[in-house]
């Protein structure tokens, strides 16, 4: 098995056995390790990876479903490049950072002012910090299966079994006020809210992590309900759905406006980001001038609204802005989820295409797939395989990870992933 790939990642092998020496596990991020070892990557350009042997694959990880725009696209290249020359990190205000929250503003219904972090965890802190303070409330809630970063009170409840803590050094303290609740079922988490008081209920509108899963729409509007009706704040965390489902994320996309709302990933253009934004009443929270302590909510960093991201920000976003791109990706994408499940159909093998507009993940069950529990259920060890199967033959999804689709990607490498994944098909289902 893999004999393929090992034979024609030598220069990788070496770089891993390197890398095992000084970064744990030979990565930054744990996630990007998969077996037998992870090629090392030299180089990117649209919709490739170049790894350190000179070999390319198709990439439908895209920087952790980053860039909507491919690697490197030139537009961002260029603002960037004449940003580098004005400076690479000011610590003082400067009009970039005015002109994205401008751009976020006028693209998402429920952004009314923004403030910008390095990282969808950093964000999500600050999101979750903030809906404490506004609420004066300490528990918040969120989903099985949900996926917002590594801080420590969302850090819960996102691999199954969903009761073991998901790292070591989570203190009893950090997670006594987190509640987790079912996905896709209203019934759910009114039981497990009915007689609690919290700030906030968190909720990737398409889990990602959890498995490509998109929310149902009835479930998210009964969602907004309930959340009135308690006077708990709705979250959004659109760092995966943000200028991705729609050119204002998925709450344009499913009609539904949280309170608060997370971004990341595509907002960066490249580059680190985070970012939360929500009406002027909440996030006049953050002001100091107007909120004294104990009522002030902080949120701050060295790097926040780091110019060269707020400049590649602009630019991909001034790209995405009128949803020509959006929607021809998400037609793209409603139809590799159909071409993936006729192909292993035809081949007699069990799987559930999951996903919504350019997200997608396939799972091998013949289970209907609405939550995070079903998505473990599946055969996982099956999905290696294919992914591993994928890559060996120049189609990059990181394993297990959701895939998701970018303006790069030509009708080539559409046809590639299919022609790949009938051959994988053909093997299994013998
Ligand atoms: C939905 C969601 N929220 C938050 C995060 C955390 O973002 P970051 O990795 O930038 O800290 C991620 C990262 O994958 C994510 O998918």
């Amino acid at each position: 098995m893999l004999k393929e790939y090992v034979s024609k990642t030598s220069k990788s092998k070496a770089l891993y056995e390197r890398a095992k020496k000084v970064l744990p596990a030979g990565v930054s991020y744990g996630i990007r390790y998969f077996e037998p070892y992870p090629f090392y990557t030299a180089k990117a350009k649209g919709s490739k990876l170049y790894d350190a042997d000179g070999n390319e694959y198709i990439d439908f990880w895209l920087g952790h479903t980053a860039l909507i725009l491919g690697h490197s696209p030139p537009a961002v290249v260029d603002a960037v490049k004449r940003q580098l020359e004005n400076g690479t990190h000011y610590g003082t205000s400067h009009e970039p950072e005015i002109k994205l929250a401008e751009q976020v503003v006028k693209m998402v219904s429920g952004a009314e002012m923004v403030r910008f972090a390095n990282s969808g965890t950093e964000a999500n802190m600050y999101a979750t910090r903030l809906a404490r303070a506004y609420t004066g409330r300490s528990k918040v809630a969120k989903f099985e299966g949900g996926w917002h970063g590594g801080y420590d009170a969302l850090h819960v409840g996102v691999h199954y079994p969903f009761n073991i803590p998901e790292s070591a050094g989570l203190t009893a303290g950090a997670l006594q006020d987190t509640i987790l609740l079912p996905f896709n079922d209203l019934e759910g988490v009114e039981e497990k809210l009915n007689d609690k008081k919290v700030a906030s209920i968190v909720i990737e509108p398409v889990l990602g992590a959890g498995g490509g899963i998109p929310v149902e729409k009835e479930f998210l509007k009964g969602l907004r309900e309930f959340c009135d009706e308690k006077e708990i704040l709705l979250v959004f965390d659109e760092v995966i759905t943000g200028f991705r489902l729609a050119p204002g994320g998925a709450q344009q996309y499913y009609g539904v406006v949280p309170d608060i709302t997370v971004f990341g990933k595509i907002l960066g253009g490249g580059f680190p980001i985070g970012a939360f934004c929500g009406c002027r009443e909440i996030m006049e929270r953050l002001d100091s001038l107007l909120h004294k302590r104990p009522y002030y909510s902080f949120h701050g960093g060295t790097f926040a609204a780091n110019p060269i991201t707020m400049t590649a920000g602009l630019a991909t976003l001034k790209i995405l802005e009128d949803g020509r791109l959006i929607n021809k990706l998400n037609m793209l994408g409603d139809n590799i989820r159909e071409q993936l499940r006729e192909i292993f159909e035809a081949n007699g093998v069990d799987v559930q295409v999951t996903g919504v507009g350019s997200i997608f993940n396939t799972h091998f069950t013949k289970e209907e797939v609405r939550d995070a529990n079903a998505a473990f259920r599946a055969d996982r060890n099956k999905l290696v395989d294919y992914n591993l199967k994928l890559i060996e033959n120049g189609v990059f999804f990181l394993p297990t990870h959701t895939g998701a689709l970018s303006t790069a990607h030509s009708e080539a490498d559409v046809q590639k992933l299919v022609s790949e994944t009938e051959k994988y098909a053909k093997l299994c289902g013998k």
